[in-house]
């Protein structure tokens, strides 16, 4: 998507060789021209998926989900960060091990935003090693419901995520494609790659 790929060459911040600084448009202030475009490329590349919900994590994966949705003309549901791992029947949970941080955290969803037979499009701002996606996918499946592909506004294909979602057989759509970081250069992977 050029316009993204414009936005992270103009106002995107290398840095380290893995951490792609985009406060003044995406993880901090949030430019809503560009999250409408975002919405609209998401609905055209899975609008034959029959999406009954689209799903995200808190909170920089709202924005673009919100768009996507509106697209879709269905709802958006955010899973919450819980700091307890306190269980409650009806929440469905999932752990996400924070690489950074290197520290596991829970992040829930309320059983009755997820159903049996949603077809669930799975929203993020980043894919790095794929944790948070993972959760988010184990969530939708404890609810018996179907992942029908992920949506990710900037993929680090350097890191292992997009792989291993591959790998699984998951679909994964992402708008913009970060070969390498390095030198603070902002690098692009090619679309054959
Ligand atoms: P890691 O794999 O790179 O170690 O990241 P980790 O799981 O610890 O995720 C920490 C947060 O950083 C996540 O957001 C994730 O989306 C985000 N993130 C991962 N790589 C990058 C990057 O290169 N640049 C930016 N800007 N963010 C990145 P979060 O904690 O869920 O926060 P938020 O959704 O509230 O913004
Ligand atoms: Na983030
Ligand atoms: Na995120």
């Amino acid at each position: 998507m050029d316009l993204l790929k414009n936005k992270i060459l103009s106002e995107g911040i290398a840095l380290s060789d893995n951490v792609l600084k985009v406060d003044k448009f995406l993880n901090h202030q949030i430019d809503p021209e560009l999250m409408v475009e975002i919405g609209k490329e998401f609905h055209a590349r899975f609008k034959d998926d029959k999406i009954t919900k689209v799903l995200t994590l808190e909170s920089s994966g709202i924005a673009p989900a919100v768009m996507t949705a509106l697209n879709f003309n269905v709802p958006a549901v955010f899973a919450r960060k819980r700091k307890s791992l306190t269980f409650t029947n009806d929440l469905l949970s999932a752990q996400v091990f924070s690489y950074t941080k290197q520290e596991t955290n829970m992040i829930s969803v309320s059983n009755q935003f997820i159903q049996p037979g949603d077809n669930i499009l799975i929203i993020d701002d980043f894919l790095a090693n794929g944790e948070a996606a993972g959760a988010l996918i184990s969530i939708v499946e404890q609810a018996e419901a179907n992942v029908a592909g992920l949506g990710i506004v900037i993929e680090k294909s350097f890191q292992s995520g997009a792989s291993i979602l591959k790998n699984r057989n998951y679909r994964v759509e992402s708008l913009a494609r970060i070969k390498s970081l390095t030198d603070g250069t902002i690098t692009f992977a090619e679309d054959t790659e």
